[in-house]
């Protein structure tokens, strides 16, 4: 990988310029991601792929690289500032390690009530403003995807926190969301997503969290017997592009290009719940894992033990936006 990446920097310095603009006609967009083809960001990348392709008449070639074929979470990161690839969508948790900590406000649990409360921020002036923030790192946002509200696995029945005590729990590079197992009594262990099927299998860590399209598309139901259905925070994307690439394109081309992606992100956002159901369906026929939905008292129970989280990482998030948050969606930290 360390060669790889050496070679995209040779090649993006050599050239001087976006190494995907090196060759005039067609313009390639390598649009990189970690999750498998048929995941609701993946079927998004593929049908930003044909709307783009076709409304550029073929000027523009978007090649469409799922499951970490060619980076990794932290690496897609550092290929997009180089220039190696042109676009991304890594989930909003993966941004504090470029320092942009603001966006691990999304991994707040249950900042956001349901789809109204988030949509309010993401398409609202606050969402503009995260966005906006990313130009700072030649980082130019795009637009935001969905993905859906996390659930609980492991390989023993959750339906309260003491059931995630001392347990050895995956999680996204998020220093949030680190603080949220903690509040647990769980024991996070940061990995990327192309090596948390083999860490569950190997039983490196004990469970994880995610929405259930992620779970399933990785086949990690297979190793993992339990699923709780907690809906304790959200998981959603923001699509990216290497700025410099991005202003570099011919007018008309971007147009076209801002086109398809007004198109693939209603199509993201419009397929994603359902994905989400049907994986959940998928899991429950296949028979590997047994699957909770919390009851009243479990989720008051993880709603006392997580709401602390907020006040904890007020000082890392900025105090500032997450009330500008409680404030667009009418969210009542103080409501049990
Ligand atoms: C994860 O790393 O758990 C997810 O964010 C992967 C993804 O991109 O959905």
């Amino acid at each position: 990988m360390k060669y790889r990446m050496m070679w995209a920097v040779f090649t993006a310095l050599a050239l001087g310029v976006p190494s995907c603009l090196a060759a005039a006609d067609p313009i390639v967009i390598r649009f990189s991601h970690v999750v498998a083809a048929d995941a609701p960001k993946g079927k998004a990348a593929e049908f930003f792929r044909d709307r783009a392709e076709t409304l550029t008449g073929g000027r523009v070639r978007v090649e469409v690289h799922p499951n970490s074929q060619l980076y990794k979470d932290r690496e897609e990161l550092e290929a997009l500032q180089l220039g190696a690839v042109q676009m991304l969508a890594p989930s909003l948790a993966k941004f504090g390690p470029l320092g942009l900590r603001e966006f691990e406000v999304f991994d707040l649990p249950y900042i956001f009530a349901d789809d109204k409360a988030l949509k309010q921020v993401t398409n609202g002036p606050i969402g503009r403003r995260l966005l906006a923030s990313l130009e700072g790192r030649g980082i130019k946002g795009l637009a935001y995807w969905d993905n859906g509200f996390k659930s609980f696995s492991g390989n023993a029945p959750i339906r309260h926190p003491d059931d995630l005590r001392g347990k050895r729990m995956r999680i996204q590079a998020s220093k949030v969301l680190e603080t949220q197992m903690l509040a647990l009594g769980a024991v996070p262990h940061m990995m990327a997503f192309s090596d948390v099927y083999g860490a569950l299998r190997a039983g490196v860590v004990d469970g994880t969290e995610n929405p259930h399209s992620n779970l399933y598309t990785q086949r990690m139901h297979e190793v993992q017997k339990h699923l709780t259905v907690s809906d304790h925070g959200y998981l959603g994307y923001a699509v990216i592009t290497n700025k410099k690439f991005w202003d570099g394109l011919p007018r008309g081309v971007r147009r076209q290009l801002e086109q398809a992606m007004r198109e693939a992100s209603d199509y993201a956002n419009r397929i994603a719940r359902e994905e989400n159901e049907r994986a959940l369906d998928a899991v429950r026929a296949a028979g590997t894992t047994e699957i909770h939905v919390l009851d009243e008292a479990g989720r008051a129970a993880f709603r006392a033990a997580l709401l602390p989280v907020h006040q904890a990482m007020a000082e890392r998030i900025g105090p500032e936006l997450i009330r500008a948050i409680y404030d667009a969606t009418g969210f009542d930290p103080q409501q049990p």
